[in-house]
């Protein structure tokens, strides 16, 4: 029944290709090679084909069992993606503990109390380890696990590339400075992704991804009494809204870490629902809001356009996502198969 749903989904976008191709018809490269890297158009949707062909099968099963058992971790799950690709590429850094040569990424500011999904992920790897010993690497399961997320909340499904290898280290201090902050200006927002060979399509398409999951107080509480560091709120900010996040996140302090749906209509729905709410001044992050308020007017275009067109959005994120997943990937001797994802893998050089 999923696989035939996932079938649909495919011919479904495919169709809406033309639409799609007709309104933005520069966007239809696959990879995202930052400046100075050399294409290395290495991966492959069926890398796995003879040695894991189940490896899809397992990580959806697993998930399904998760997001079961805890709706919010399928966003959970997609952001790992996110911030493990914008750090050094997607290379598996992100899910590293803390070692004797290096501090973990988990140490950045924008994961510290944040980021999760890592036992869901040990599941997974633990799973394909034993159906494939040494076979899948963690920076693909990352992947997958995002994909199957994504499927799994009502989104597109898409083509997958396999076969990136995990890194033999973490980056902290790069993690500091790749991922963006959630009061980022637009034109910040912009720099962040130009600097991962990302463009504006993009920073609208994955932004998207805020149609599932939380935030904490802390991460849009400077909207609310202090916007522009004159102690008055986020004019933009929708006068309802204001009130309700006013009273998660009082404003005497505390509370920091009382959470908020990124998309307070369809929390847990992968949709278009979250344009439509940047359009009507609700969404709830600043990096959200921006991007329809920040006076950027292709920006705003795209805002309009995917809070009146779902396909549209989809078709959109599924390039997008690809992208972003082909970031500097580690692959054939660069990078190793991590057993546990947790550790470098001991007899490591
Ligand atoms: C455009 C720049 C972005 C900024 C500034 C940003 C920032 C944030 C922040 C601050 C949170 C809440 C964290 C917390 O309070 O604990 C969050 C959550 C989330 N982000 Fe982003 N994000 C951005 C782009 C993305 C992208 C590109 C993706 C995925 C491809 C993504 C996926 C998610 C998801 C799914 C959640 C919810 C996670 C959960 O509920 O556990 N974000 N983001
Ligand atoms: C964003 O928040 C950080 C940490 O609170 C602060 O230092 C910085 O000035 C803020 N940036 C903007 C543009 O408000």
């Amino acid at each position: 029944m999923a696989s035939s749903k996932l079938v649909l989904a495919a011919i479904f976008s495919a169709s809406l290709c033309f639409t799609a191709a007709l309104a933005f018809p520069d966007h239809h490269d696959q990879g995202a090679y930052p400046v100075g890297q050399s294409p290395k158009p290495v991966l492959s949707p069926d890398y796995y084909k003879a040695t894991c062909p189940q490896a899809d099968e397992i990580v959806v099963s697993i998930l399904k069992k998760a997001i079961a058992k805890e709706q919010r971790i399928a966003a959970s799950l997609l952001r790992l993606l996110f911030h493990d690709c914008f750090v050094q590429g997607c290379d598996a850094s992100v899910l590293l503990d803390d070692s004797e040569e290096f501090i973990s990424e988990k140490k950045a500011i924008p994961n510290k109390n944040s980021i999760r999904g890592f036992e869901v992920i040990d599941e997974i790897k633990a799973a394909l380890e034993e159906a494939c010993p040494h076979t899948v690497s963690c920076a693909d399961t990352i992947a997958l696990a995002a994909r199957g997320s994504t499927v799994l909340s009502g989104g597109p499904y898409w083509e997958l590339p396999l076969g990136r290898k995990d890194s033999k280290a973490a980056y902290m201090k790069l993690a500091n400075k790749n991922l963006p902050p959630p009061n980022a200006t637009l034109h910040r927002l912009v720099k962040f992704f130009e600097r991962q060979g990302l463009d504006k399509v993009d920073l609208v398409a994955l932004s998207g991804s805020h149609t599932i999951g939380m935030a904490r107080c802390v991460s849009f509480k400077q909207r609310l009494y202090n916007q522009h560091r004159d102690n008055q709120p986020d004019r933009t900010l929708e006068k309802t809204l204001y009130h309700t996040l006013a009273s998660v996140c009082p404003p005497g302090g505390g509370g920091d870490s009382n959470l908020r749906p990124l998309d307070l209509a369809t929390a847990s729905r992968f949709d278009n629902a979250y344009y439509k709410l940047l359009v009507e001044g609700r969404g709830l992050l600043n990096s959200d809001e921006v991007l329809w308020t920040g006076g950027d007017p292709e920006i705003a275009g795209l805002v309009r356009s995917y809070a009146e067109s779902e396909p549209l959005f989809f078709e959109h994120y599924v390039s997008s996502i690809t992208k972003m997943g082909n970031i500097t990937p580690l692959t054939d001797h660069d990078g190793e198969i991590r057993k546990n994802c947790r550790v470098v893998n001991k007899n490591a050089v």
